[in-house]
Order: C-alpha cells, then structure tokens, then sequence
C-alpha cells in the first residue's frame, strides 16, 4: 500500500507551485537575518511526480526537489518517507545535491516530525514543512508539537474528500475505525454532535434509526479551520482543488483544501508569512 504509485493531476501541479512560490519568498524574507532555515518535507516522496492533465502524462519535480532547487537556499533539509522504493529514489536525489545538508529519514511521519520538533530549542531555527499525505494520516497530536515549536510555518494538503467521505451521510455506515480516524485527524470528538443529528424521517419499522449528518461540506471543511486556529495563531482560508479544470476555471469533485498556517506567535513573524503565503494563493 504505502509503495504505491498513484498518478497526480492539475491539483498536484497547483499545490507544488504554491509551496515552491513560499519556500522561496520565505528565504528571502529571511535572509537578511540569522535563523538557520530548515525544509521539512513529511511526506516526501521520490523527488518527481507523475501527472495526468487531460490526457496528457508528464513527469514533473516533486516538493523535495523542489525545495532543493529554491534560491535563495534552505540550509538543512529533513526528508521523512516510509516507503522503500521511494526512499531509494531520494537517495538517489540527494547524490545529485552533494553540497547540500539533506537528511532522508525512513519512518513514520507523525513520529518522526515528533521527534523533529523537539531536537530544536527553535530559539535560531525557522522552518516550512509541507503536510502532503495520501489520506487522513496527520494527527491532531503532531499538529499541536509543531504549532508548539512557534517557528515552523506549516503548508497542509487537507484530505478533503477523503474526510468527507469517511463522514458518511448515514452514521450507521461510520464503523469505529472510521470515527477514530476523523477523531485522530482533529484531534476531538466533537465532530460527531456537531455534524449529525437524529434523522428525521425515522425508518418505518424503526423509529429509532441514529443519526445522519446534516453537516455539509463546507461547514464541515470550516470545522477544520476553527480547529487549526485553536492552535496556530494564523491560518488563512483554504484554497479548495478540484479533480480537474485548471485553478481559475476547475470542474469536478472537490479533493483537497490547500491549507497556510504560521505558528509563531508574534504578530511581526505571522502577519508577514500570512501576506506571503496570501499572495500565493490568490494567484492561483
Ligand atoms: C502524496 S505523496 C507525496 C508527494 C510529494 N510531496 C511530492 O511532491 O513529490 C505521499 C507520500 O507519503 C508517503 N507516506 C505514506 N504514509 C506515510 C507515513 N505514515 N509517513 C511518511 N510517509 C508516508 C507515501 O509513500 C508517499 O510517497
């Protein structure tokens, strides 16, 4: 499962576009003075990307080459996957960088961002990391270490269908492992009286038939928000991407909400990554 290759789409082009914008207009901002500026790739992948756009199939840089190639440079990338082959293709990526500060590291994103944010005193140290997971695998409890860490601004690919979709219309159709997914990923259990109610036409040989949920997209996708921005002190509203169409003109189901969020808590340090990242994502 976690060796598989899946083909991107316009979406993959826009969020990559939107990080390499920051990344090198966050370098720039600070590089006039002294942090150590550190590139956190969670989710890293193999370094290129493999696109379908109409009926076209391109291979594109992916977000740790990316963060590479950015000018000015960061002075430490931190690459985490768990997948072999794709770790063999970030080794082979690092070799092509020999005067770069790379660290590929194999294991498990929530863990190992874990471990990241507590090997810094953050104190001359500012960091991007990119949140780009296949499903809902971010846990509330790594969001909290990094928002905790006040350095690190954060780009999140939110699994918007995938979220959706396991909110199922009937909670009936919600198994455990379901709900201890939504709950993982928000970090509460809230979710569940504010998205469902008691149905209203009751099934006929049953007037006790639960909940559906009267929630809808949106106002689930604006739970998320309220909840990132109990912990980060600035997060601007989502970029939504859709499955096909290009940014201006998109078609189809939405699939992601392309998410900004700065954890320093000085107004200076996030106003001024909140411009940033805003002028990004208006030019989409
Ligand atoms: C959407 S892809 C990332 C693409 C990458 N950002 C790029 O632009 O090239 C998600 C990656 O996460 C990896 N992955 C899945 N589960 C993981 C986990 N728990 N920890 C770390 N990596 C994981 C997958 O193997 C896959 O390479």
């Amino acid at each position: 499962m976690d060796d598989e290759h899946l083909f991107g789409g316009v979406w993959t082009r826009t969020k990559l576009d939107a990080l390499e914008k920051y990344l090198a207009a966050f370098n720039t901002a600070l590089s006039k003075q002294n942090f150590k500026r550190i590139y956190i790739d969670a989710f890293a992948g193999s370094g290129w990307c493999d696109i379908t756009e109409g009926s076209q199939k391109t291979r594109i840089d992916g977000s740790a080459r990316r963060a590479l190639n950015v000018s000015p440079p960061f002075n430490t990338h931190y690459l985490i996957e768990l997948a072999q082959k794709k770790l063999a293709a970030l080794r082979a990526m690092k070799a092509e960088y020999p005067g770069k500060s790379i660290e590929i590291i194999h294991g498990d994103a929530n863990i190992e961002l874990k471990r990241l944010c507590k090997k810094y005193s953050w104190h001359d140290e500012r960091a991007v990391l990119f949140l780009d997971p296949y499903g809902m695998k971010v846990e509330w409890e790594t969001l909290k270490a990094v928002a905790g860490t006040h350095a690190i601004d954060v780009w999140y690919l939110f699994p918007y269908s995938a979220y959706y979709r396991q909110a199922a219309k009937d909670a009936n159709a919600m198994d455990s492992g379901k709900q201890e997914a939504i709950t993982r990923l928000l970090g509460t259990e809230e979710w569940r009286q504010v998205f469902y109610v008691p149905k209203r036409q009751p099934d006929l040989f049953d007037a006790n038939s639960g909940d559906e949920r009267e929630a809808g997209h949106s106002e689930m996708l604006d739970f998320v928000s309220g909840r990132l921005r109990e912990i980060f002190p600035a997060v601007l509203e989502p970029k939504i991407l859709y499955q096909g169409g290009d940014s201006r003109n998109p078609h189809g189901a939405p699939l992601f909400a392309l998410y900004f969020a700065a954890s320093n808590p000085k107004p200076a340090a996030y106003k001024l990554a909140k411009k940033i990242a805003k002028d990004v994502l208006d030019a989409l």
